[in-house]
């Protein structure tokens, strides 16, 4: 299977301005050439710089040098994801030799308590090293991993806690991303056997369900809870517009993480909050025409106001999932294919540029003007996930891949 296979198929089921074969072209400038580039950019970096502590790259800054963080970083797992992505396209050993070893530098975090973003770290990397390739290490440091999050479990919440940081501003601050964390303690729950992990994720989703969401299913970006008596004391952003905006982004999180609910316990709940959310994407009347968000759906400046690619990537991916649970199949999977065509032709960098990254145009957070309009490692990550999950439905096999 390839990539540009993958396009093919959905241009098969779109009606497109483009001629396949211009479509084809653009993505003949193919996934391995541009990681392959990231990964000189990477090593060039590492020996100039000589601080071991870097490890992945996580995006461009103003002047287009390459940002490398250290594991602690939110970051961290998406790069060796992506090298798991391509080894499961391409079946290469150079591939499984690169995700191998960008995949045990994240190893640390599994004993990291102070942040919730240990789920987004260890699955992307340990979680799809193990889908492929069954090795009882990843197993480990999935189920190492569940334990620390599981740490910062509040019963009077009912959620985990996101941030140690911003106390001066929150007491138990739980953000709406935080809803994707939940997909490890699911897959540790069956390798275990141990109810915990689920019990814990299920509750984190019924109060985010619950305090999260506007009456037309937008969402808040924080919500600051009472962490004695459980009550919310605010609904706030970081990320986001304003505190009544929704941050697209955010939205993308919720879709992708009530889709993996709804997988993971079959609840209807969480599959009508998927539908629900997808309804306010896709229905929004300032979401534009190629299905890209501005980066906030309420920014004051539409339709002057840059877009969010990782948003976009997100959503697609996501949708393919939905679709294969829902009654709007057909509705979800042609606007994952508009996404995806989308940003194969008009938002993909050119071959040897971005140093790199395959997509431009995303924006990290615009509130504190950081990495705004950037190339940002998860829109990769996210991208190429869609891509084999377009796959696998065309070939009628489970979107998400056997389950850990
Ligand atoms: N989890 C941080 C973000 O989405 O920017």
């Amino acid at each position: 299977m390839n990539f540009k296979k993958v396009i093919l198929i959905s241009l098969m089921a779109l009606p497109f301005s483009c001629s396949n074969d211009c479509l084809i072209d653009k993505v003949s400038h193919d996934a391995e050439d541009q990681v392959s580039h990231l990964l000189k950019e990477i090593k060039e970096v590492k020996e100039d710089d000589k601080n071991l502590l870097l490890v992945s790259p996580r995006t461009l800054d103003y002047d287009g040098n390459l940002e490398l963080v250290a594991s602690r970083d939110w970051t961290s797992g998406f790069f060796p994801g992506i090298l798991w992505f391509l080894y499961e396209n391409t079946g290469k050993a150079e591939w499984l030799n690169s995700a191998k070893e960008f995949t045990l530098n994240i190893e640390p975090e599994k004993l990291n308590t102070t942040t919730h973003d240990v789920g987004f770290k260890i699955y992307c990397s340990f979680g799809n090293g193990f889908r492929l390739t069954n090795d009882k290490h990843y197993r480990e440091v999935i189920i190492e991993t569940a334990h620390s999050l599981s740490k910062r479990f509040n019963p009077a919440t009912g959620c985990i806690l996101s941030w140690d940081h911003s106390r001066d501003k929150y007491a138990h601050p739980v953000i709406i991303d935080n809803m994707m964390n939940l997909e490890l303690l699911f897959a540790a729950s069956r390798l275990t056997g141990d109810p915990s992990f689920y019990e814990i994720a299920v509750s984190h989703a019924n109060a985010t369900m619950k305090n999260h969401f506007r009456p037309d299913f937008g969402t808040y970006h924080v919500v600051d809870y009472d962490s004695i008596t459980g009550q919310v004391l605010k609904k706030k952003t970081h990320q986001g517009y304003s505190d009544e905006s929704t941050w697209s982004r955010g939205e993308a999180w919720a879709l992708y993480g009530y889709t993996f609910c709804y997988r993971e316990t079959k609840d209807t709940n969480y599959l009508k909050q998927a539908e629900n959310i997808a309804s306010f994407i896709l229905n929004h009347p300032r979401l534009p025409k190629d299905l890209i968000p501005y980066w906030d759906f309420d920014a004051p400046e539409i339709p002057n106001e840059p877009r969010d690619v990782s948003a976009a990537a997100i959503i697609s991916s996501a949708l393919y999932e939905l679709s294969t649970y829902s009654e709007n199949k057909d509705r979800y999977i042609e606007s994952a294919n508009i996404i995806v065509e989308k940003l194969t032709q008009d938002y993909r960098a050119k071959k040897g540029d971005a140093r790199g990254f395959l997509l431009l145009h995303s924006t990290g957070s615009k509130p504190s003007n950081k990495e705004v309009d950037v190339p940002l490692i998860y829109a990769d990550y996210y991208y190429l996930e869609a891509l084999l999950r377009a796959e696998k439905l065309h070939e009628g096999k489970p979107v998400v891949f056997a389950k850990l």
